[in-house]
């Protein structure tokens, strides 16, 4: 919104749309209104904000129940860079929807909104209007934010819903939504030039997206080695250089059957483990991460990629419980490391049917809490000392030892009894 004015002008223009009447809808307070040029008025509470569609514009290419309709697809689809619908419906019959309020934060880094172009993407979403230009310190009228972590697209009355998109090579992308969108192509600037603002060709390599530079990637932090980046990974559209990735470990893995199965991935850092296993068709796969960032990154990559059986959250297992039941529990490379690991045992032996365990006959864990702290630490002369230790804590009997891979580890599985 008066994108090309100059801020005082702005702020003035704004000023002078602006009606100060608090409101309550919902149950939410707004304290004021900002009525637009294209048809709608934004209230602002001090969480929430709310867009009420006085008009349709013919410009536009969602009305308001369709912006609302695609946001709620986004949440449905957890993606991170996406506001939270929380509520929509009618005032004097003019539709409206409500979001939570994004609070803008400084450092915001170009190749965090082409990580979130790049989530949306995945979903099967072209957001359209990236405005570069108009990062201002205004809650309105900026369609890309910055909650200090992530980059979050608002503002869906340009977006489309594609789903030949979730798939396209970036190569692809923009001759094919230039021929399949003109309009959107001539009556705003193409996304191309709105992703060159972006300097998106610094950050692309061989069409996919270097992730390291990201905020989440530079502030998570879940090794002492290669920058805090645990995973090594390269996905179809993005890569990211860390510490380990899976090629030593595929011989060994390929012979654990995973189809069909409900697993839960613990400690599942950015989600290399997870996609692996919806790849050997795991009916669901559920990753949990004590790292904030690195969940979100998981996250993010798995939307990147169009993975929809695929889910990763935030979670300390040292003092979080588990609130569903699985097939499997996966523990690589992680047990140790949990700070609090008798309760993390209790829950995984009360939520499922078999363990898939990696780790040492001898092991040191540390945890990152500003800084790396020790936490548990076992050491056994042999294999069998350790399976028995092994059956002792989970009370599940040992069942198959898959043999050993990188680092001096193995993998072995335990069932109920
Ligand atoms: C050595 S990495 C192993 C990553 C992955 N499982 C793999 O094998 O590739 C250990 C991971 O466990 C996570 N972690 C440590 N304590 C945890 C806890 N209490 N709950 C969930 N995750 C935890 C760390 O943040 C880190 O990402």
């Amino acid at each position: 919104m008066y994108a090309n004015l100059n801020p005082v002008l702005r702020f003035l223009k704004i000023l002078r749309n602006t009606s100060w009447k608090p409101t309550e809808i919902d149950g939410i307070r707004f304290n004021f209104f900002v009525k637009q040029r294209h048809g709608t008025t934004i209230g602002v509470g001090n969480n929430h904000i709310i867009k009420i569609q006085n008009d349709k514009h013919k410009g536009k290419a969602l009305d308001l129940d369709g912006e609302a309709d695609l946001i709620k697809y986004l949440n449905d689809c957890n993606c991170i860079s996406a506001p939270q619908l929380q509520h929509r419906g009618r005032i004097d019959g003019k539709p409206y929807l409500i979001c939570n309020r994004i609070l803008q934060r400084r450092g915001l880094r170009d190749v965090d909104v082409l990580f979130a172009f790049l989530e949306l993407k995945g979903c099967g979403v072209v957001h359209f209007d990236l405005r570069h230009h108009n990062i201002g310190p205004l809650p309105h009228g900026n369609n890309v934010f910055f909650n200090g972590q992530f980059c979050v697209l608002i503002d869906y009355d340009q977006a489309v819903y594609d789903a030949n998109v979730s798939q396209m090579p970036f190569s692809e992308l923009f001759a094919y939504l230039e021929r399949k969108y003109p309009d959107h192509n001539s009556d705003y600037m193409p996304i191309k030039n709105q992703l060159d603002a972006y300097n998106y060709n610094k950050y692309f390599n061989n069409g996919k997206l270097d992730l390291s530079a990201t905020s989440l990637v530079t502030k998570g932090e879940t090794t002492i080695g290669h920058k805090g980046v645990y995973h090594d990974i390269s996905e179809n559209f993005l890569y990211l250089k860390g510490e380990r990735g899976l090629k030593a470990r595929l011989p060994v893995l390929e012979r654990i059957h995973f189809s069909g199965e409900s697993i839960l991935d613990v400690g599942c850092n950015t989600g290399l483990l997870t996609r692996y296993m919806a790849g050997r068709g795991a009916k669901y796969v559920e990753g949990i991460e004590y790292s904030k960032e690195h969940s979100l990154v998981g996250q993010m990559i798995n939307n990147c990629e169009g993975l929809k059986n695929v889910r990763i959250i935030h979670h300390d297992l040292g003092k979080e419980i588990l609130t569903s039941n699985y097939d499997t529990i996966m523990l690589f490379s992680v047990l140790h490391h949990i700070n609090g690991m008798e309760f993390a045992i209790r829950q995984i032996r009360d939520h499922c049917e078999r363990i898939i365990i990696e780790c040492r006959v001898q092991e040191d864990g540390y945890q990152f809490k500003g800084k790396w702290r020790k936490t548990n630490k076992w050491s056994f002369s042999s294999i069998d000392e350790l399976i028995a230790y092994l059956e002792c804590q989970f009370k599940f009997k040992f069942s198959r030892n898959y043999g050993a891979v990188d680092r001096g580890r193995r993998i072995l599985e335990l069932i109920k009894v």
